[in-house]
């Protein structure tokens, strides 16, 4: 797939939505287009150059690259602008949804923003779910309003809510389903019958659940975010971002924004981010296989108040994930139990396992406190209104042995217990029977399983 980013104006893209099924599917020398799975590890022309041809494309650590003459050069001038290492991860992306090669950035804020600098102008005003990541919230409250954007904070699981919340100066409505961290689900089908007809930019933050377990292009979006930095990458050793969509002239803008504000992705992240694409479709398998069965386990906990995961049959919109989800619902559970927020934080303090951590999406089981960390910077009555409490604790669910993630949640809610002084019945009377054979990893049968089911 050629391509051209580049100081040179005269030098374009020659990408279009309607080539990329074809040119995805020579890259495998299979036709029809093959599946996200394997475009995932399939993704470039086999090398057909001189050898040594790796299998795995190296990294061009390059800053810039030679012109043949002044105004000849055919390739990218400068890394801000282009970069190949750059180019093969976003030609991966957006492959992945049958979009546009991806425009990908440093973070996933550094990608909200240039997203929101190439779609709003002063006097603009947006439609914003209220239950999003927090440094988003952070981003609209903090330094578009000061620009001169407003913004206004909806359920956006109330499709008559975002209607409602849409003005003549509406430019953008930006959603993330499943919220983070309370996990609601918008209908993203729903809002695009809004938005579409309105002529206003559907944007989804698709960071948990990735295109492999959701696909919003195909659902009415324009445009996806995510942090690669999470699901997406998945080894916690690469920051990213990354901008989708079908859109060419979108694309140009955010790529235009991004040569002029300069947040493009580094070399090294991209490769390693490209890496951790190969395995995404079943890391994200397994650890929402893992994640069911957490969820289900806390479900019954009598010191669990509340669970939110949208595999769970009690899950308020469950019908609505199972319509909009691609057959998992992702790896993040979010809980409160008894004793409120000393209770919750307690928790936090007396895990073993998991990594208490400002994260998620990664291989390890991680646990975070939402109030504190990743959402303390949205205002309380905000955090309340959705449901995020300060005894809430998140967590995104790993690929150890899932009967070993339980085990240590159950010391940890029991030593909470222990300092709160609260006593709840023995969990034992109360854990669901997982069948073994149901357990992935059960291989691994007699330490973690002796663990978890005792208690
Ligand atoms: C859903 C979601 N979107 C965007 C971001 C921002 O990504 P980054 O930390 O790479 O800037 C995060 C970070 O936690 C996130 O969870």
């Amino acid at each position: 797939m050629p391509r051209s980013d580049s100081h040179n104006p005269t030098v374009s893209r020659t990408t279009s939505p309607a080539d990329l099924p074809s040119n995805l599917g020579s890259t495998s020398g299979v036709s029809p287009p093959v599946s996200a799975a394997t475009r995932a590890l399939h993704p470039t022309p086999r090398g057909t150059g001189p050898a040594p041809r790796p299998l795995v494309p190296g990294i061009v650590q390059s800053t810039t690259y030679h012109h043949r003459a002044v105004g000849d050069i055919d390739g990218p001038t400068y890394s801000r602008v282009g970069n190949p290492t750059v180019d093969h991860l976003e030609d991966v992306l957006g492959g992945l949804e049958d979009a546009l090669p991806a425009v990908t950035f440093s973070t996933g804020l550094a990608a909200e923003t240039a997203l929101f600098l190439a779609l709003l102008r002063a006097g603009d005003h947006a439609v914003v779910g209220e239950a999003i990541y927090g440094g988003t919230v952070r981003l609209f409250r903090q330094i578009l309003a000061d620009l001169g954007i407003a913004c206004t904070f909806v359920d956006a699981a109330d499709v008559a809510a975002v209607k409602a919340a849409i003005t003549p100066r509406t430019k953008l409505v930006f959603i993330e389903s499943p919220a983070n961290p309370t996990l609601r689900l918008t209908d993203i089908a729903a809002v695009a019958a809004v938005t579409k007809p309105a002529g206003i930019t559907l944007v989804v933050d698709n960071t948990f659940l990735t295109p492999v377990l959701q696909r919003p292009l195909d659902l009415g979006a324009d445009v996806c975010v995510y942090a690669t930095t999470k699901q997406i990458e998945g080894h916690s050793v690469a920051l990213g971002g990354a901008i989708t969509s079908r859109d060419a002239a979108l694309i140009e803008r955010v790529k235009f924004i991004r040569k002029a504000t300069g947040g493009i992705q580094t070399p090294f992240n991209a490769w390693l981010t490209t890496q951790g694409i190969k395995t995404l479709t079943v890391r994200l398998k397994q650890q929402s296989s893992n994640a069911a069965h957490v969820a289900e386990w806390l479900a019954v906990h009598p010191a669990v108040r509340r669970v939110n995961y949208p595999g769970l049959s009690t899950f308020p919109q469950r019908e609505l994930a199972d319509r909009q989800h691609l057959g998992a619902h992702g790896n993040v559970v979010s809980f409160e139990i008894e004793g409120g927020t000393q209770a919750g934080i307690d928790l936090l303090n007396s895990v073993k396992l998991c990594a208490l951590v400002e994260h998620v999406g990664s291989v390890e089981t991680l646990i975070t406190h939402p109030a504190s960390m990743t959402h303390a910077d949205v205002p309380k009555e905000q955090r309340e209104r959705v449901g995020l409490t300060d005894g809430l604790v998140r967590l995104s669910v790993g690929l150890e042995d899932p009967r070993d993630i339980i085990a240590d949640l159950a010391q940890a809610i029991e030593a909470a217990a222990v300092q709160g002084g609260t006593c709840f019945q023995p969990v034992s009377a109360g854990v669901p029977a997982l069948a073994t054979a149901s357990i992935p990893n059960a291989a691994v049968e007699s330490k973690g399983g002796a663990a978890w089911a005792t208690r």
